[in-house]
């Protein structure tokens, strides 16, 4: 649906012929217009887990459905890491450093996962990341304290996250809904991640899920 067309007679429209589509606004732009979809491959999704641990004991696959998972005394995911442990998806091949970025997925997290990332943007001209989405009982928050969204668990959520590198801003839609913005760190070597790696405060067990995860570049 475009903007500047007749709201009400396109809402009419709409109702009549039962079209909604979970989430959407009526009258507005779902997150993907204007962006072009990246192909992906097994091989862009390159998996992150604890160094001593074979994939499978932090990892599933089944029926489109990713799923990670990590404890709290697990092991980094390189010998030589200080990190806390993870279990991520690491979107290989699709670094970027300038233009404008998007990662679509419908992600999960069951209840009792808290003080650990879901989702990621890797990479700032300052500090590690420019994007963290975290869990803390339930809600969702950008880094430990701006709250983007509340009661979260056990449900299925279609995460739209923007980064406009140019114009220095990152944006994540929930369903649909914008739920946040803020400025970006710099560019950098840039890259999304999801899954779950530990914060402070982390629950001792950590798990999201995530399917039909896309990649999108704006037109040029
Ligand atoms: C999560 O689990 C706790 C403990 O079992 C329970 O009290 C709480 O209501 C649950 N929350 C949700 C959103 O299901
Ligand atoms: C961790 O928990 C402690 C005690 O509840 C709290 O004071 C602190 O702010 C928490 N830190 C984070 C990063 O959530």
């Amino acid at each position: 649906m475009r903007a500047g067309l007749d709201c009400k007679f396109l809402a009419l429209v709409v109702v009549l012929s039962t079209v909604v589509r979970d989430g959407d606004v009526l009258c507005g732009a779902d997150p993907t217009d204007g962006f072009v979809q990246v192909p992906l491959t097994e091989w862009n999704f390159e998996l992150q887990k604890p160094y001593d641990k074979p994939l499978d004991q932090r990892y599933s696959y089944h029926d489109g459905v990713r799923r990670l998972w990590v404890y709290a005394d697990d092991k980094p995911h390189d010998p030589s890491s200080m990190t806390k442990p993870r279990t991520e998806i690491r979107i290989r091949g699709l670094d970027y450093s300038s233009g404008v970025w998007q990662f679509e997925g419908y992600g999960f997290v069951p209840n009792g996962t808290s003080g650990v990332s879901i989702l990621q943007i890797h990479g700032a001209s300052h500090g590690a990341t420019t994007f963290m989405l975290r869990i803390y009982n339930g809600d969702l928050k950008y880094y430990v304290s701006d709250l983007v969204d509340i009661n979260d668990y056990d449900k299925w959520m279609r995460f739209n996250l923007i980064h406009n590198v140019d114009g220095g801003k990152v944006t994540l839609f929930i369903d649909g809904i914008k739920k946040f913005e803020a400025n970006d760190h710099g560019p950098g070597d840039l890259y999304f991640k999801c899954g779950v790696y530990a914060q402070a405060n982390a629950s001792y067990y950590m798990e999201s899920r995530w399917k039909d995860i896309k990649i999108f570049k704006a037109h040029d």
